[in-house]
């Protein structure tokens, strides 16, 4: 059965897996979480997203209910029993056949209903585990649309964009808009005008042969894929500027493209009605995805 899901250690089929109303995780969005991807059916990267859990977990002062090598136990345990029992889907990318899409998730817990932190006397962890649905092999060859999303996102001021929280809901708002407007993915814009990134992704540009990207201190997630792309444009000699963007200069650039642990390198080829480019994928995002084919194939 390829989706099995881990509820506080007990293995379940999806229908099975319960959580309380009470849970703050559901109440607050008062909880963390992580995306892992599978390559060869073994995660990827996963020190580096545990890494990210446990700062995430920090920054909202939450108690995981897990230590980091359970949740690593955990998400062995839960892949082993997600083994096998895929239906092969002709549109998917080749490199996603048969692997796992990973979501950890730890709660503060359920309690009495209340803001109070205190409130929490039963924290949750959770792993799901399911079938990868990544972009499909069309996104790679032909490029995505992406939009801006409306309203500006919260300041980092008031939200620390570098933890990754259950609290979704603008970049839910986003995919809404992304939606609407046939658009694979939103970028969201600081109360500045300036790019920050992807409801689910990182963004980069491509000007003059050189990778622009909008820094951390821009108030962005740290993605994974964000920091292996810029170590393989370092192999690649592929100089790099970390600055901050505004939608007129990733519209002026030569190329773009997004970055995520289920997308790996997705090419953007129009930002909102306007074409980026050519309009066609080009080459140094070819480049950095065949390296990054590359890297990931050999931890098959
Ligand atoms: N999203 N920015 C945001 C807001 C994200 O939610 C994500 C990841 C990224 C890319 O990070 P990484 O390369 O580590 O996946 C950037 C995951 C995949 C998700 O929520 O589904």
């Amino acid at each position: 059965m390829p989706t099995v899901v881990n509820v506080d250690g007990a293995l379940v089929a999806p229908g099975e897996a319960r959580v309380s109303v009470f849970d703050r995780g559901f109440l607050y969005g008062d909880s963390v979480y992580e995306v892992v991807r599978t390559y060869g059916g073994r995660p990827f990267e996963l020190d580096r997203h545990l890494s990210r859990l446990a700062h995430s977990a920090e920054r909202i002062g939450l108690e995981p209910r897990w230590p980091r090598d359970r949740i690593a136990g955990e998400i062995e345990r839960t892949l082993e029993a997600a083994r096998g029992g895929d239906t092969p889907d002709p549109a998917a990318a080749p490199w996603n056949a048969g692997e796992r899409y990973v979501r950890v998730v730890m709660t503060r817990g359920a309690g009495e209903i209340g803001l109070d932190p205190a409130l929490a006397i039963d924290p949750q962890a959770i792993v799901i585990v399911q079938p990868l649905q990544g972009p499909p092999r069309s996104a790679y060859e032909e490029g995505v649309k992406v939009v801006l999303a409306g309203p500006p996102r919260p300041s980092p001021e008031a939200v620390d964009p570098t933890a990754k929280t259950g609290a979704h809901l603008p970049h839910v708002l986003a995919v809404r808009e992304a939606r609407a407007a046939g658009a694979h993915e939103a970028l969201m814009l600081d109360a500045r005008g300036f790019v920050t990134e992807g409801s689910s992704s990182n963004v980069f540009g491509v000007r003059a042969g050189r990778l622009v990207t909008p820094p951390l201190a821009a108030g962005i997630l740290e993605g994974v894929t964000r920091g292996v792309v810029l170590r393989l444009a370092g192999d690649l000699g592929v100089p790099v500027e970390e600055t901050a963007l505004r939608p007129e200069d990733l519209a002026a650039a030569d190329e773009a493209f997004l970055t995520s642990t289920v997308r790996e390198i997705v090419p953007v080829v129009c930002l909102g009605d306007a074409r980026v480019g050519t309009g066609r994928p080009g080459p140094v995002t070819r480049r950095l995805h065949a390296a990054f084919r590359a890297l990931a194939s050999a931890r098959d």
